[in-house]
C-alpha cells in the first residue's frame, strides 16, 4: 500500500477543518468531586464482561512444520489457506450478487448534495446501470474478456462502483487511474495496458486525456465517458483528434437497447490492476485476480467473525481513495453482506458534516487521521484540570480495553467521550487502520476513546491489501497483528543489514492466495518480487514477537523510494506523541524501529 500516495491525494494538510468535530468535547468535563466519587463508585458497579478472544492470545499464529520459520495464523483451517469465505462469493461480480440477494434489493450507493439528505441507489439500480453501461461499452468494440482493460479516472462516487460492476459483468479489467500519478505516468499507463476507454468523473480529467491524445502520445485512446454533464466544444475537440465523447448515461442508453447477458468472471481473472508510480521509473501495474481480491477480505472475516458480522444494517463512509486496495477491500466487505456506501462530497473539509449525516457504522482511517483527532481533543482539555480528568478517563477506559472490554457506555462515555463518538456519526462499531503504522500512544488513546473495535492491518497492494491483522480481543499496541489466514508469512535474512530470521528479523515475504499475478507487462520488476515459489518479497523488515504477532519496520531497499521520501512518510505517520518510536538512518536508507 502506498501510503504517501493515499495522503497525498486525501490533501490533508487541509485537515484543520476537523477541528470542528472536537468543539466541545471537554464542556461537560468538569464535575464535582461529589459527582467523582459517584462515578467510580458506579463504574466499579457495572463494570461489564470482557469479549472472548478466539484463540489463545499468546499463540496467535504458528510454525508450518518443516516450513522453514514459516508461520500462518491459527485461526484457519491448520496449514490449508483460506481462498474464500462464502462458497456462493468467490468472484467481485458474485460477491455483488450475493449483496442483492440478502439484503432484498436495499440501498447501496448513497450521495448528497450540500446539506441534504443522502439519496441512495438500489442494489439492483446499481447492477441494472452496471449492465447497462457494459452491454453499451461491449456494443461500441469493447471484449467480454480479462484482456479488456478499462480506466477509471474518478473521484470516489457511485458511478465508480457502477462502472466497476460494468467491468466484472463481463469479465473486463478495471484500472484506476488518479490525480497524483502524475500526467506521465497517467500517460505510460494507458500506452502500457493498451487503454482504449477511459470513464472519468469531470471534464477536466477528460481535457487531460485528450490533451495526450493531441500530442500524439496516447494513439490507443479512442473513447472517454464522462460520468459529469458534456459541453459540445468538448465533443468536438474530441472529435478533432478521433476520440469519441460521450456521458455515461449516453452508454447506459446504448447498451439498454443492445442489451448483453452477464458474461462472469472466474476466480483466476484479472480483476484489476492496480499501477503505484515511485519517485523513479515507470509505475508499476499489479495485476490481481478476483481470486486475490476475495480472499484476502475473506482473511480478515475470518479473524472478526468471533466477534463482528457485518449485516444488512452496515453503513460505510467511503472518502480514502477508491484507486487504492485498501479502501476496495473494506468496500467489498460491505457488498458481500447487503450493506451500503456513502460518499463523502468530494471535499475532505466537509466529511464530518458527511459522517453526522450518514452516521456510518464502518469507519477506514489512515494513521495521521488518528492522530488528527487525538491531537484535537486533548487540546480541547486547555486547562489542567480537564487535562487530568481526562487523562484519568483515558486511563481508565484504556485499562478496560486491555482487559478486552469495549464499550460505549461507561460513564466515562457517558462524561467525556460519548461528544467525541457523536462527532463521527454515534454509530461507528469498526475501525480499520492501515497504509502506514499507527502510533500506539494515539491508538491505545482512541481504542479507549472512541469506545469501538480498532482493527490494524499491515500489507501493500502486492497481497492485494493486507496480510497481517490484529486478532480481536488483543487491543494491545505497537504491532500489526498476526498474519491472516488467507497466507502464510516468513522472514528473510537481509545480511547486510544484520536482519536475521533465525533472531525473528527479516525481509517479511508472502505467500497465498492474496498474493498478486506479477506487474503487468514487466518481467523483470515481477521476478525482482515474486520467487519461484510464489514467495512476495516486500521490501519491508518486520520482526517476530514472542505472541507471534508482528512488529512492522519500514521498507528498506525499494528502489523508487529515495531515504528523504521514507523520512516524510515517516514524519507522516508517527507525528506527535509517539515518542515510542525513533528514526534512525542505516547506509543512506531510513529505518523505523521501535522500542518495546
Ligand atoms: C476542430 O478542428 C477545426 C478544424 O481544424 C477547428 O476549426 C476547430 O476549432 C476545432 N475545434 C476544437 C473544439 O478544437
Ligand atoms: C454505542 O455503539 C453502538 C454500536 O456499537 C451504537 O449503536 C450506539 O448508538 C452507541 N452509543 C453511543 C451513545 O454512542
Amino acid at each position: 500500500m502506498q501510503a504517501q500516495e493515499i495522503l497525498r491525494s486525501l490533501r490533508l494538510p487541509e485537515f484543520d477543518e476537523f477541528s470542528q468535530f472536537f468543539r466541545s468535547v471537554p464542556a461537560a468535563t468538569l464535575v464535582g468531586l461529589g459527582a467523582f466519587a459517584a462515578v467510580i463508585a458506579y463504574w466499579f458497579a457495572s463494570r461489564p464482561k470482557a469479549v472472548k478472544p478466539p484463540c489463545n492470545l499468546l499463540m496467535q499464529s504458528e510454525e508450518l512444520e518443516g516450513g522453514g520459520g514459516t508461520r500462518h495464523s491459527v485461526l484457519g483451517d491448520g496449514p490449508k489457506l483460506l481462498t474464500h469465505y462464502y462458497d456462493d462469493a468467490r468472484t467481485m461480480y458474485e460477491v455483488f450478487q450475493r449483496g442483492l440477494h440478502i439484503s432484498e434489493n436495499g440501498p447501496c450507493l448513497g450521495s448528497r448534495k450540500p446539506n441534504q439528505p443522502y439519496e441512495w441507489l438500489t442494489y439492483k439500480e446499481v447492477s441494472d446501470r452496471a449492465e447497462c453501461l457494459g452491454s453499451g461499452l461491449l456494443h461500441q468494440g469493447c471484449k467480454a474478456s480479462s484482456d479488456q482493460f478499462i480506466g477509471v479516472f474518478a473521484q470516489n462516487r457511485p458511478e465508480w462502483i457502477i462502472s466497476e460492476l460494468a467491468c466484472y459483468t463481463y469479465s473486463m479489467v478495471v484500472i484506476p487511474l488518479y490525480d497524483t500519478l502524475g500526467h506521465g505516468a497517467i500517460r505510460y499507463i494507458i500506452n502500457t495496458a493498451d487503454i482504449s476507454t477511459v470513464i472519468c468523473d469531470k471534464a477536466e480529467k477528460a481535457k487531460i486525456l485528450l490533451e495526450n491524445v493531441e500530442k500524439g502520445e496516447t494513439p490507443g485512446l479512442k473513447s472517454v465517458v464522462l460520468m459529469d454533464a458534456v459541453d459540445q466544444q468538448l465533443v468536438e475537440r474530441g472529435r478533432n483528434c478521433s476520440v469519441r465523447i460521450q456521458t455515461m448515461q449516453e452508454v447506459e442508453e446504448c447498451g439498454r437497447k443492445n442489451r448483453r447477458s452477464p458474461v462472469p468472471p472466474t476466480p483466476d481473472d484479472l480483476s484489476i490492476v492496480c499501477f503505484t508510480s515511485g519517485t523513479t521509473g515507470n509505475p508499476k501495474g499489479a495485476m490481481l485476480t478476483h481470486g486475490n481480491v476475495v480472499a484476502d477480505f475473506s482473511g480478515f472475516l475470518k479473524v472478526t467473525e468471533s466477534q463482528w458480522s457485518p449485516t444488512c444494517e452496515d453503513v460505510h463512509i467511503s472518502y480514502l481513495p477508491l484507486a487504492h486496495m485498501f479502501e476496495r477491500m473494506v468496500q467489498s466487505v460491505v457488498y458481500c453482506h447487503g450493506g451500503r456506501i456513502g460518499f463523502f462530497q468530494g471535499d475532505i473539509r466537509l466529511l464530518s458534516d458527511d459522517m453526522k449525516t450518514l452516521r456510518p457504522t464502518i469507519f477506514p482511517v489512515v494513521p495521521r487521521l488518528l492522530n488528527r483527532m487525538y491531537d484535537k481533543i486533548f487540546s480541547q482539555a486547555d486547562t489542567p484540570v480537564k487535562r487530568w480528568i481526562l487523562e484519568f478517563a483515558s486511563r481508565r477506559k484504556e485499562a478496560e480495553v486491555r482487559r478486552g472490554v469495549i464499550r460505549n457506555n461507561s460513564l466515562w462515555d457517558k462524561l467525556l467521550f460519548n461528544k467525541v463518538q457523536a462527532s463521527l456519526g454515534g454509530r461507528v462499531r469498526m475501525i480499520v487502520t492501515g497504509a502506514a503504522p499507527a502510533s500506539p500512544t494515539v491508538l491505545g488513546f482512541l481504542r479507549a476513546a472512541l469506545g469501538c473495535q480498532v482493527y490494524e492491518g499491515y500489507g501493500q497492494t502486492e497481497c492485494t491489501a493486507g496480510c497481517t491483522f490484529t486478532t480481536p480481543g488483543d487491543w494491545t499496541s505497537g504491532h500489526v497483528g498476526a498474519p491472516l489466514p488467507c497466507n502464510f508469512i516468513k522472514l528473510v535474512d537481509v545480511e547486510e543489514m544484520n536482519y536475521f530470521a533465525s533472531k525473528g528479523e527479516g525481509e517479511i515475504c508472502v505467500k497465498g492466495p492474496n498474493v498478486f499475478k506479477g506487474y503487468l507487462k514487466d518481467k523483470e520488476k515481477t521476478s525482482e518480487a515474486l520467487d519461484q515459489e510464489g514467495w512476495l518479497y516486500t521490501g519491508d523488515v518486520g520482526k517476530w514477537l514472542a505472541v507471534s504477532h508482528f512488529i512492522w519496520y519500514c521498507n528498506f531497499h525499494s528502489s523508487d523510494t529515495s531515504a528523504d521520501q521514507l523520512t516524510d512518510r515517516i514524519a507522516e505517520t508517527i507525528d506527535i506523541k509517539s515518542n515510542h518510536w525513533n528514526i534512525c538512518r542505516i547506509g543512506g536508507q531510513c529505518h523505523l524501529f521501535q522500542e518495546i
